[in-house]
C-alpha cells in the first residue's frame, strides 16, 4: 500500500521565475526504499523539502505531497511540524550541523526524545542508549558525555540515525547522508540503513549522485536532471534497461568508475 503519493510536485522561484521542479510524481509503499539520484543542483534536496513544506517564501510549490491520504502542501504549519516530527525524519549530509556544539550530545540526544516523545528524561535516557548500541556505537554512557567535535563524522551519523530510529517514524528521508565520511564508514552506514529497513519496517527515500549505492539500497529508483524526472521505476528495470540517454550516460560512467577502480586494486594485489 502506498502512503506517501506526490503528484506534478513544481517549484518556481517567483523572483526570477526559474522553474526548479518541474512535474514530479512518485509513490512510496509502507517497509519500501526510494532512491532519488541526480547530479549536484538536479533539485534532489528541494524536491523533499519542498513536499515537507521547508523552503523558502520565494518558492512557490503546487501539485499535491499526500501522506497517508493528507496533502502535505495543504497542511497548517502544527499539522506539518507533527508529521516532520513524528512521522518522517530527516538525516542530512553534515551531521555536525545538526548538533549545537555547547551542549553534549547526551543532553541533546535525550531532550529531543523527551520532548517528540513525551517521555520522562529516564526514560528517553534508555531508550536512546539502546538505539545507539543498536546502530553498532561502543561505550554508549561515555559517548553520551562528549560534545559533538569529539566524535568522528561516522559517529555523528550513527547519533543522528539513532535518534531518527528511536522516534519510530514512518519515514527516514536521507540526504546524501554519506558523502561527508570515508569509504568504509560510508559502506558500514549504507549497511546500517539497510537493515534497519528490513528490521523495523521503516520506509527510506535515500538522496545519493551515487548509482552504485542507490542500486545496493533501493526498490525503485527516481532519476532526476535540471528539476526533470528522466526515469522513475523499480531497481531492476531502470538499470537494465534505461530508457533516456542520461540514465545511459549515469549507468556508463558508473561502470568506468568501478572498472578503474577494479584494475587499480588488481595492480595493487599483484
Ligand atoms: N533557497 C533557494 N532559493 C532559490 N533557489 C535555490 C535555493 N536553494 C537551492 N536553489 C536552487 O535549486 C536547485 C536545486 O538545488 P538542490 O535541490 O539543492 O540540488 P541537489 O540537492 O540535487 O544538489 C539549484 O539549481 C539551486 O540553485
Ligand atoms: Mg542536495
Amino acid at each position: 500500500m502506498e502512503f506517501l503519493a506526490v503528484n506534478s510536485l513544481s517549484m518556481k522561484d517567483v523572483r526570477t521565475e526559474a522553474v526548479i521542479l518541474d512535474n514530479l510524481s512518485f509513490t512510496i509503499g509502507k517497509n519500501e526504499c526510494l532512491g532519488i539520484v541526480g547530479e549536484s543542483g538536479s533539485g534532489k534536496s528541494m524536491t523533499v523539502k519542498a513536499m515537507l513544506g521547508l523552503v523558502n517564501p520565494w518558492l512557490h510549490v503546487t501539485g499535491s505531497a499526500s501522506f497517508n491520504g493528507k496533502d502535505m502542501l495543504q497542511l497548517d504549519d502544527k499539522s506539518l511540524r507533527n508529521i516532520r516530527g513524528r512521522h518522517i525524519c530527516m538525516i542530512f549530509q553534515d551531521a555536525m550541523s545538526a548538533f549545537n556544539p555547547l551542549y553534549t550530545i547526551g543532553y541533546q540526544l535525550i531532550e529531543t526524545l523527551e520532548e517528540k516523545m513525551h517521555l520522562a528524561k529516564k526514560e528517553a535516557r534508555q531508550l536512546i542508549i539502546a538505539e545507539l548500541e543498536r546502530v553498532g556505537l561502543r561505550q554508549v554512557p561515555q559517548v553520551l558525555q562528549k560534545y559533538p567535535h569529539q566524535l568522528s563524522g561516522g559517529m555523528l551519523q550513527r547519533c543522528m540515525i539513532a535518534i531518527a530510529v528511536a522516534i519510530k517514524p514512518d519515514i527516514i528521508i536521507a540526504d546524501e547522508p554519506t558523502t561527508a565520511l570515508d569509504a568504509i564508514t560510508q559502506g558500514e552506514v549504507i549497511h546500517l540503513l539497510h537493515n534497519l529497513k528490513d528490521e523495523l519496517g521503516i520506509a527510506l527515500i535515500f538522496i545519493s549522485h551515487d548509482l552504485g549505492v542507490i542500486q545496493d539500497l533501493a526498490d525503485h529508483v527516481f532519476v532526476m536532471q535540471e528539476g526533470k524526472q528522466m526515469e522513475y521505476g523499480t531497481v531492476e528495470k531502470v538499470f537494465k534497461y534505461p530508457k533516456n540517454d542520461y540514465t545511459k550516460y549515469l549507468i556508463q560512467t558508473r561502470k568506468k568508475l568501478s572498472y578503474t577502480f577494479e584494475q587499480a586494486i588488481r595492480k595493487d594485489n599483484s
